[in-house]
């Protein structure tokens, strides 16, 4: 009777697929009413027996399963050449509402200015991203929360940016790094600086998907195009994979202005890539949290800034359903 299928494995898959309905693919598979629906929610007291998981793996399969799916992290490089725009917020705040969805997340600070580690609490780490680079080190990690690591940076990633341009295979050093981790996690998400330079490069290439953070501004425009550009150069020449996941608003405020931008970016460029439904709006929880160097969800699980990036979690996380489909 026993087959491949595990109970983490159905959580897993359920965890990716949030718009299934558990009750239903309970009663498919013909298991005792809402028997997965209990197991799921007895915090490890209640398990499915291998009779149970016989019949669930058909119709998981039914909806997409396969023993591949989701055995690898999936790695988003959070981008925009503009400073500012909330990169960073986006990379701490959509890591920690993966997490608190039951992914493992972690978190890479390839920015020299460490604001992600500044804000996580990590300054001066003793090792960092830097160190392993070009040495046999492997990627140095920091527990953060429960499912949340953090690869820290500061100011010595700099010092290593002439090695990423003159060193053979500079600019995929950061991908042979995650290579070997890749399936200790669900989600890599890299905080890039705000340039085009060999370290976003580096990231892109070591990413399965980017993501662009952006203010409805009219000055986000500029420069865009060459941000489009260097990420469809990757693309040619030396990560074929690499998609654009698309354009996310934040610190968005109400006022006619951004109504206007956002309403004309959507009609112009929704053709060409997605813009999220979801908006960050501009709230000063934010920047309270960063301050006090503690997660929003640590600080205010019911706050509206963590209400926003869960709401843009739930978002992705459908899209990204999607996109493997
Ligand atoms: N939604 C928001 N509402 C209010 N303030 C925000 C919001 N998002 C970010 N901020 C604040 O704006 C500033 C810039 O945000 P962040 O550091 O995330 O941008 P960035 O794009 O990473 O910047 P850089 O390009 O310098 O790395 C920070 O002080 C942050 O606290
Ligand atoms: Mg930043």
């Amino acid at each position: 009777m026993k087959n491949n299928l595990t109970l983490e494995k159905v959580m897993s898959f359920f965890r990716h697929n949030p718009s299934l309905n558990v009750n239903g693919v309970n009663d498919e598979a013909g298991l005792p009413k809402r028997k997965l629906d209990l197991v799921f929610n007895s915090n490890g007291s209640r398990k499915l027996s291998d009779e149970d998981l016989v019949k669930l793996e058909p119709i998981l399969r039914k909806y997409g399963y396969s023993e591949s799916l989701y055995q690898k992290a999936r790695v988003i490089s959070i981008v925009n050449h503009k400073g500012g725009v909330g990169k960073t917020t986006t990379t701490a705040c959509l890591g920690e509402t993966l997490v608190s969805k039951g992914f493992k997340v972690l978190l890479i600070d390839f920015d020299p200015q460490g604001n992600l580690s500044q804000i996580l609490g990590v300054e001066n780490p003793e090792e960092q991203v830097a160190d392993c680079l070009f040495t046999n080190m492997p990627l140095p990690v920091v527990q953060i929360l429960d499912n949340l690591w953090l690869a820290p940076s500061d100011i010595s990633l700099a010092e290593i940016e002439v090695d990423l341009l003159s060193r053979v295979g500079g600019d995929v050093r950061l991908r042979h790094k995650i290579t070997p981790i890749l399936e200790d996690y669900d989600y890599i998400l890299i905080d890039c600086p705000p340039s085009l330079s060999k370290l976003t490069v580096s990231a892109l290439n070591a990413s399965n998907s980017t993501l662009i953070t952006m203010l409805p501004e009219s000055s986000s425009l500029k420069g865009l195009n060459s941000l489009l550009n260097r990420i469809s150069e990757v693309k040619e020449h030396t990560n074929r994979d690499i998609v654009l996941d698309g354009i996310v608003f934040t610190m968005v405020r109400k006022n006619s202005v951004h109504e206007g931008f956002k309403d004309a970016v959507r009609s112009s460029m929704a053709a060409d890539f997605r813009v999220f439904d979801t908006e960050i709006r501009h709230l000063v929880d934010f920047q309270k949290s960063q301050a006090l160097q503690a997660t929003l969800g640590t600080l205010s699980a019911t706050s509206e800034a963590y209400r926003c990036y869960k709401e843009f979690c739930d978002e992705y996380i459908a899209y990204l359903q999607i996109v493997k489909s």
